[in-house]
C-alpha cells in the first residue's frame, strides 16, 4: 500500500512525467480543484515546454526534471509525491510504472498500458506488489455522457445486451498527424493503431457487456491509402507539402493542418506538438521544412492499418462489432448503438437516444459536459484518480489492473487474429500469454 495521503482535507500531491498533450489535459483538473490536488514535481525534456509547465502549475524548480527513467527515478531514491501522472509515449510506460510502483507512488498511466502482452503483465506484477491505487487512460469511461450510458445498460431496463456496434472515426487529417507522420505511425516505436487509437474503445464494449468475458475474436484491416502508390500523379516527386504544386487541393496538406491554423490564431493542438514552447509561423514552417510533420503522407515511413474491424462473441452469446477508420469528417466522435431484448440505444457521444420497444418511446439523453476533452472524460478520471487516491479506495475507479490488462488483452487478440488471418479463442490466448508460450 502506498505512504497513506494523511488526511484527506490536505490536497494529494501529484508528480507529472511527459507535460505533452496529455499531461496538461490531466493537469488542467489540478487548477480546478486546488483544495483536492497540487502539482508538485514534473519530469519534462523540452525545456521551454517544462518551463512553461513548470510557471502555470506553480512547480518549483528544484523539482522540474529534465527526464524521468528507471534509473533517475531510483537515484532520487524517495517519493516526491503521493501519486504520479504517466503521459510519455506508449514504449516507456512499462519502465515507468515499474520504477515508481517500486517507491509506492499511485499511479494513473496513459493509455496504452504498454505495448506488448510481456510489459502488460510486468505493469501486473508491479502495480500488484506495491498494493497501489492503478489508473488507466481508458478516459471515455469517466465522461458524463458514457457513464449515462452505463447506467442503462446495468438498470437492466432494456433486458440484455445482444449486440454492440461502435465506429472510432478517427477523422482524415487527425489520423494523418498522429498515425501518418506523427508518434503513432510505425508499429516498431509505438504499437499497432488499433492499441494505440481504439484500445478504449474495446475497452468500453467491454465495460459495457462485462460481467460477461469474450472468448472469440476475429479481425481484418490494413493500411489502404498513405502508402506511395497511391500519391496523387499531380504531386510528382515532392516530399514536402511546402515545396508541392498539388499541395492546395490534397487534403492532407501539412500547410492546411498546421501553418493555416496558426495563422489564425489556434496555436493549441495539432500544432503543438511539432515545436517546443508555443508555435509560430517561424518554428511551425522550420518544422515543416525538416520534420516528419512537413512529409507528404504518401511519402512518409507509416505502417500501421488505417482501418480495421473487429468482431468479439461473448461468453453470453453477445456480438459486438467494431471499426477504426481514418476517413471521417467527424473527429474521434464515436457513433454507437447497442441492441437490446426489449430496446435499443444510439448515440454520438454527445447525445444518446433510449427506445424502449414496449412501449414505443424514445427518449433522447443530452448528459451535461464540464468541457475538456474526451467528452469530459479527460475531466471526469483525472477526478476519480484524486478521489480514489485521497481516500484510498480503487474501486471508485470501477476498474483495477487486472481488468485493465484483460481488455488490452482482447486488443492484441484481434491484432493478433488480423495478422494469422485466424478466429482467436480469448482463453487459450491469455493462457498462452500468462504461461509465455
Ligand atoms: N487517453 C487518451 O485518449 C490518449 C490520447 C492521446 C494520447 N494518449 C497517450 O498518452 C501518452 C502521451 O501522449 P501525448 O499525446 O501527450 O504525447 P506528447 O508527445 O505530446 O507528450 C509526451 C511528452 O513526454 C515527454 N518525454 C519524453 N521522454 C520523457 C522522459 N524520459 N521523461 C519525461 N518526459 C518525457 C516529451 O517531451 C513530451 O512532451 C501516450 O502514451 C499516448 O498514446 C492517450
Amino acid at each position: 500500500m502506498g505512504v497513506q495521503t494523511g488526511r484527506p482535507s490536505e490536497p494529494i500531491t501529484i508528480a507529472v512525467v511527459g507535460c505533452g498533450q496529455r499531461g496538461n489535459a490531466y493537469a488542467r483538473y489540478t487548477l480546478r480543484e486546488p483544495a483536492k490536488c497540487r502539482i508538485v514535481a514534473i519530469a519534462e525534456p523540452r525545456s521551454k515546454t517544462r518551463a512553461l509547465f513548470a510557471s502555470q502549475y506553480g512547480v518549483d524548480s528544484s523539482l522540474s526534471f529534465h527526464k524521468a527513467s528507471a534509473e533517475t527515478i531510483q537515484t532520487v531514491g524517495k517519493r516526491l509525491a503521493d501519486a504520479v501522472l504517466i503521459a510519455v509515449q506508449d514504449h516507456m510506460h512499462a519502465e515507468l510504472v515499474g520504477a515508481f510502483a517500486a517507491q509506492g507512488y499511485d499511479i494513473l498511466c496513459e493509455k496504452p498500458m504498454a505495448t506488448s502482452i510481456e510489459h502488460c503483465l510486468q505493469i501486473e506484477a508491479a502495480v500488484k506488489k506495491a498494493d497501489i491505487i492503478f489508473g488507466m487512460g481508458h478516459v471515455l469511461r469517466y465522461s458524463p455522457y458514457t457513464r449515462a450510458i452505463t447506467d442503462v445498460v446495468r438498470s437492466g431496463q432494456l433486458g440484455q445486451l445482444v449486440n454492440a456496434q461502435h465506429i472510432e472515426p478517427v477523422g482524415h487529417w487527425h489520423f494523418a498527424h498522429s498515425y501518418v507522420r506523427g508518434s503513432w505511425s510505425k508499429e516498431a516505436e509505438s504499437s499497432f493503431s488499433l492499441m494505440t487509437k481504439s484500445c478504449h474503445d474495446i475497452d468500453i464494449l467491454c465495460h459495457w457487456l462485462s460481467p460477461d468475458t469474450p472468448v472469440h475474436v476475429s479481425s481484418f484491416g490494413g493500411l489502404q491509402h498513405f502508402r506511395k502508390s497511391s500519391k496523387p500523379a499531380e504531386a510528382g516527386d515532392a516530399t514536402r507539402c511546402l515545396d508541392c504544386t498539388y499541395e492546395a487541393q490534397c487534403p492532407y496538406s501539412a500547410k492546411k493542418v498546421y501553418l493555416d491554423r496558426v495563422a489564425s490564431g489556434q496555436v493549441g493542438w495539432p500544432a503543438s506538438p511539432l515545436v517546443d514552447g508555443i508555435p509560430d509561423i517561424e518554428n511551425i514552417t522550420n518544422a515543416l521544412q525538416n520534420g516528419p510533420y512537413g512529409k507528404c503522407v504518401y511519402e512518409s515511413d507509416n505502417d500501421v492499418c488505417d482501418h480495421q474491424v473487429v468482431n468479439i462473441q461473448y461468453a453470453s452469446g453477445a456480438t459486438v462489432s467494431f471499426t477504426m477508420i481514418a476517413y471521417t469528417t467527424l473527429i474521434c466522435q464515436r457513433q454507437t448503438r447497442l441492441h437490446f431484448t426489449h430496446g435499443e440505444v444510439t448515440g454520438d457521444m454527445n447525445t444518446f437516444t433510449v427506445t424502449d420497444f414496449r412501449t414505443g418511446q424514445k427518449t433522447v439523453h443530452r448528459p451535461p459536459s464540464e468541457g475538456g476533452g474526451h467528452g469530459g472524460g479527460d475531466l471526469g478520471l483525472m477526478r476519480t484518480f484524486v478521489e480514489a487516491v485521497r481516500t484510498r479506495q480503487q474501486e471508485l475507479l470501477g476498474t483495477d489492473v487486472t481488468d485493465v490488462l484483460k481488455s488490452h488483452l482482447a486488443v492484441f487478440a484481434a491484432e493478433h487474429s488480423r495478422k494469422t488471418r485466424t478466429v482467436v479463442d480469448c482463453v487459450e490466448f491469455e493462457n498462452a500469454a500468462r504461461s509465455g508460450s
